[in-house]
């Protein structure tokens, strides 16, 4: 029996159009190669250009449409013409809070092929997956203005850290940790100086940790882990840090491995009651948008995790190990690594490959 797999495909804006339909040929031939699952795919509109017409990202139901679904392909949203913080909060921010896709993982490895910045960097000695706290933190939501032009006029955005929210990512940060080989976990927060918030996650850290003695864990401010992430890659594997640190930390990590082009991330609802987001970090990039130009690897590594997600390990290795072998080869690099190829060519290799 075929496992058949109803996805949603919400493309957005920008480039985002671009990657995910070089990701669904992927998924289609990698499909008709494996044989063990088939694709339901539904298209929706979502974005910036629905937004400029109706006023609205998506319809006001849009998450719970979703709900129908075993998991979500996203490409990116965000518009030069439309504050960020409105795609945001009316895209991708309405879907993943009330869908409680609370652990946001993003991997990170220079892959063969990708030189990293880092003068010394060898590909083993960069291998991270970073766990973003997804549901509440700095992006709580809760804050607002008043005395607006007013010269005492006040703006507040309310970092929120509830127990029950520290507690259930850190021990999925845990137990994604002891899944890998080296078990360890950095725990990444500001507890020297934010003294509330930051010492929860400390506190529920030390206690978490003892359900997982076989895991290494060690704690590190937010400012040093940058300095470590960078002169000390290979001390580092599993990291879980706020809302707001693993965004930052993120694109640090994709920058390190050699180009955003190629960070896949998920946005997981652990628990499974609702469907889990999959996505690649590089957002809409109008600068390249409708040049063929774009890098559909984060898109493809984002698959990969879907289909690991959706109980398709094996189809989800052998992707994995396609994006390799292309990557492996510079005349499969786009622009963002150096190279002259297309979303295009890119994409016919790796369905070559596999
Ligand atoms: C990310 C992005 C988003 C975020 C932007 C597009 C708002 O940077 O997914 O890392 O900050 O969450
Ligand atoms: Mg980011």
């Amino acid at each position: 029996m075929k496992n058949a797999l109803k996805l949603a495909a919400i493309p957005g804006d920008g480039i985002g159009i671009e990657v995910i339909e070089a990701g669904l040929q992927v998924l289609d031939a990698l499909s008709a190669r494996m044989g063990t699952f088939a694709l339901d795919v539904e298209h929706f509109d979502w974005g910036s250009e629905r937004y400029r017409r109706e006023g609205r990202f998506m319809p006001e139901d849009g998450a719970e449409q979703l709900r129908a679904f075993d998991a979500i392909l996203f490409g990116a949203v965000g518009a030069p013409d439309v504050p960020d913080h409105l795609s945001l909060w009316g895209l991708r921010l309405a879907i993943c809070q009330p869908l409680d896709q609370f652990a946001n993982v993003r991997p990170t490895r220079i892959l063969p092929g990708v030189s990293s910045p880092l003068r010394n960097a060898r590909p083993e000695d960069l291998d991270w997956v970073i766990v973003r706290e997804n549901s509440e933190g700095e992006y709580s939501g809760q804050g607002g203005r008043s005395h607006r032009g007013l010269p005492h006029e006040v703006a507040t955005d309310v970092a929120i850290f509830t127990r029950a929210g520290v507690e259930r990512v850190m021990r999925f940060a845990f137990e994604l940790a002891r899944s890998r080989p080296r078990r360890k976990l950095t725990v990444v927060t500001k507890s020297n100086a934010q003294r509330y918030g930051m010492v929860l996650w400390d506190e529920v850290a030390a206690e978490v940790a003892r359900d997982f003695p076989d895991v290494a864990w060690d704690k590190m401010l937010v400012d040093a882990m940058t300095v470590r992430m960078t002169l000390d890659p290979a001390s580092l594997d599993t990291i879980v840090a706020t809302n707001l640190h693993a965004d930052i930390l993120s694109d640090l990590a994709a920058a390190l491995s050699g180009s955003i082009g190629i960070a896949p991330t998920a946005n997981l609802n652990p628990e499974r009651t609702t469907p889990s987001m999959f996505e690649p970090i590089h957002g809409s990039a109008f600068d390249i948008t409708g040049k063929g130009v774009a890098n559909p690897i984060a898109t493809f590594w984002t698959c990969s995790m879907m289909l690991d997600h959706l109980g398709e390990a094996e189809a989800s290795v052998r992707l994995m190990a396609a994006i390799e072998t292309v990557v492996a080869d510079p005349a499969n690099h786009t622009p963002d690594l150096g190279g002259t190829a297309t979303t295009r060519s890119v994409t016919q290799a790796v369905i070559d490959a596999l």
